[in-house]
């Protein structure tokens, strides 16, 4: 009886320690195996032999600047995540590109079957330029969980034109002269964006690169979609077979629209590309486009948020769409809510994806389980 008691007593005490969540909920801390909130901001998940790995931007307590690197969780049931540490360190070489305070966004992480490598895209920016830099860097590993080695970081696709521009949209570009449009967002100025007038400027130096996420097509291409052009047009550019490189064939996304933030799935055949629009770490309105090839045309359509400050995508910022394994139409929809003053404190929403008549509709719960996916 004492030993039963005893056992009783124990099971209570290591009761909170051993249980597993069940639900996400958005908005609310989200606690890793230690019990110490998920630091992996600006984040993308990467599916791999069974295993949901999760990277993300290490945030400090009062700078968005990056004090330690990409941080990597691991989970089998998207609920409970164990922290494995630092997938990719910044490094204390000062002029190093990866240099402890530079900025460095949105880490994505796909997995090259050809090489067997684990290959990092991320944004950055370098140590005390601002936003200036908008370079595109890249890291490879031979484990999920790193170490990940720096590779290079630069813009983008020099000496390139959008391939599917002709002649004529070549020699329309190359026509446009930037001192007629001093003065930004008039009709004229507009009109030279979207014929390229950033292509134009920064075709030596290479096209510049900031939020972004990558992607994989059936095919097996891998694409980085980026902002481009001062954050006015997107840009899908193709990668090598190795991941690592560009292939200098791109093709812009709603040229002008001033989309950040871009998350990319298909489902039936159909592509769905959800962006924010441009505020800085305020929140906006999400805004959805759909395509039946990568490459385009891109058609815009309404928000896919529904409910409680659906206006302002709940609070937050897109960062990637979850295909959960082995379910054709289950997606999560990833966001985070930014928190600037304090940015180790920001948080995340995940929503799971339905849809209406084909169309996706993120709809707002306090309170969801992925379990349901596989019940
Ligand atoms: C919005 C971007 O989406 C974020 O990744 C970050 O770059 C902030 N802007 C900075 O203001």
């Amino acid at each position: 009886m004492k030993h039963f008691l005893l056992l009783v007593c124990l099971q209570f005490l290591f009761l909170p320690l051993c249980a597993k969540d069940r639900t996400i909920r958005p908005g609310e801390l989200w606690l890793d195996n230690k019990g110490v909130h998920i630091n992996a901001h600006g984040g993308g998940i990467m599916y791999h032999k069974g295993t949901y790995y999760w990277y993300g931007e290490h945030k400090a307590e009062n700078t968005s600047s990056a004090l330690v690197g990409v941080t990597c969780y691991r989970s089998k049931d998207l609920v409970n995540w164990t922290n494995c540490g630092i997938a990719l360190a910044v490094e204390d070489q000062v002029g190093s590109d990866i240099e402890k305070g530079c900025t460095l966004e949105r880490p994505k992480v796909i997995y090259c079957p050809r090489t067997g490598k684990f290959v990092m895209w991320f944004h950055l920016e370098l140590k005390g330029r601002g936003y200036a830099a908008a370079r595109a860097a890249v890291a490879v590993a031979d484990k999920p969980t790193g170490p990940f080695k720096f590779l290079r970081s630069g813009r983008v696709n020099p000496y390139c034109y959008p391939a599917d521009w002709n002649e004529a949209d070549i020699a329309q570009c190359k026509a446009l002269q930037s001192s007629q449009f001093t003065e930004w967002w008039t009709g004229p100025w507009r009109e030279a964006v979207s014929q390229g007038l950033f292509v134009k400027r920064d075709l030596d130096g290479g096209q510049m690169a900031r939020d972004m996420t990558l992607y994989i097509d059936d095919d097996g291409r891998a694409y980085h979609i980026f902002s481009s052009e001062e954050n006015l047009t997107l840009h899908l550019a193709e990668l090598s077979d190795d991941f690592t490189y560009h292939t200098g064939r791109y093709w812009r996304i709603a040229p002008g629209g001033q989309n950040e933030a871009p998350a990319l799935f298909k489902r039936n055949g159909r592509y769905w590309l959800i962006t924010s629009g441009c505020t800085g770490w305020a929140p906006n309105e999400a805004r959805m486009f759909w395509a039946d090839s990568l490459t385009g045309p891109w058609t815009q359509v309404p928000s896919p948020c529904r409910g409680e400050n659906a206006k302002l995508t709940f609070n937050g910022q897109s960062t990637y769409i979850l295909p959960v394994a082995g379910k054709p139409d289950a997606f999560i929809f990833m966001a985070d809510i930014w928190r600037p003053k304090h940015p180790i404190d920001a948080r995340y929403v995940w929503l799971p994806i339905t849809f209406e008549n084909d169309t996706p509709v993120v709809a707002w719960r306090d309170e969801w389980s992925p379990a349901t996916f596989w019940d």
